[in-house]
């Protein structure tokens, strides 16, 4: 049984929801309290066990590079300065048994065509896929939770998440077959229906487990919704061969690709954050609303 130890972070999107934040710098280095969120959806895949992360960026994504770089300057100037917790912090940001690719999308052509770019990377083995600005807060972190059903089942998992249906459009759909517990055996999928066309309540949030051969059917994609290649359709044709199972995870998921999920995010995790957690929460209290 081969194991999950590659995950692929798509971060070549434009981030038109949060201009002109996004304007120039990637809007998966907006923080939350102080770490970009490209940073948690990395600890969350190392913290599940992943050995290789690989990042397709865009042309205005170099900070990311360099996020996930060492800094000489700054780390030879925090040791003169005998700023240690703050040296700890720069150089653990990616621990020494994990390795970094970067791939370059030359086009934003749509999720599936950036999960493409990484074909020759994979190879043959299953891999995980992360979106950032989908953040999630869990005891266990999401990703483990999903390895464990795909240690189990042998079979793509997909996290799904109970969303309104009058947001359907914003998301792939699922329909269900049967279910036990939080997993379910998938039907069908169809990325962003209409909510009147939507089977069921169940969205697919950003993160999968795939097999590599996912790439074949990728390869054989139309552009889709949006005219884009969507990871969806190439889903939705794996379900021919495939079975394929949705997972209702534990925990809470922000969309910190908008406005709203990100301020909630940032309220959540200064709630739980060490260093300003007892005054945030005297602010909150006081606050005039
Ligand atoms: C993408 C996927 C969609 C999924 C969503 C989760 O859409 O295409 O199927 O439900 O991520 O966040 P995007 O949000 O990039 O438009």
């Amino acid at each position: 049984m081969k194991k999950i130890k590659k995950v692929v972070f798509p971060v070549a999107g434009l981030g038109t929801r949060f201009l002109p934040a996004t304007k120039a710098s990637p809007k998966e280095m907006l923080p939350i309290v102080d770490k970009p969120l490209i940073q948690y959806a990395a600890e969350e895949a190392v913290n599940s066990g992943i050995k290789q992360l690989i990042f397709v960026i865009g042309r205005t994504k170099n900070t990311i590079i360099d996020h996930f770089d060492s800094a000489p300057e700054l780390e030879s100037e925090l040791i003169n300065k005998k700023k240690t917790a703050l040296l700890k912090i720069v150089q653990k940001i990616v621990p020494k048994n994990v390795d970094c690719i970067f791939v370059r999308q030359n086009s934003p052509a749509g999720l599936g065509h950036a999960i493409y770019c990484t074909k020759n990377i994979i190879n043959n083995d299953p891999f995980a896929v992360i979106l950032a600005d989908d953040l999630i807060k869990s005891q266990t972190p999401c990703l483990k939770q999903m390895i464990d059903i795909y240690n189990d089942k042998q079979s793509a998992v997909l996290a799904l998440e109970k969303i309104n249906k009058k947001d359907a459009d914003k998301y792939g759909i699922v329909e269900f077959q049967s279910k036990e517990k939080n997993i379910y055996d998938i039907k069908s999928i169809i990325e962003k229906p209409s909510p009147k066309a939507a089977k069921s309540n169940l969205g697919v949030v950003g993160r999968y487990i795939l097999p590599a051969n996912i790439f074949d059917y990728i390869s054989k994609l139309k552009p889709g919704t949006s005219n884009e290649i969507q990871l969806t359709d190439a889903i939705s044709s794996l379900l021919n061969n495939h079975n394929i199972y949705g997972y209702e995870f534990d925990g809470a998921r922000f969309d910190c690709g908008s406005k709203i999920g990100y301020l909630k995010a940032t309220v959540e995790y200064a709630i739980d954050h060490k260093e300003v957690s007892k005054d945030f929460k005297k602010y909150l209290k006081n606050i005039k609303i």
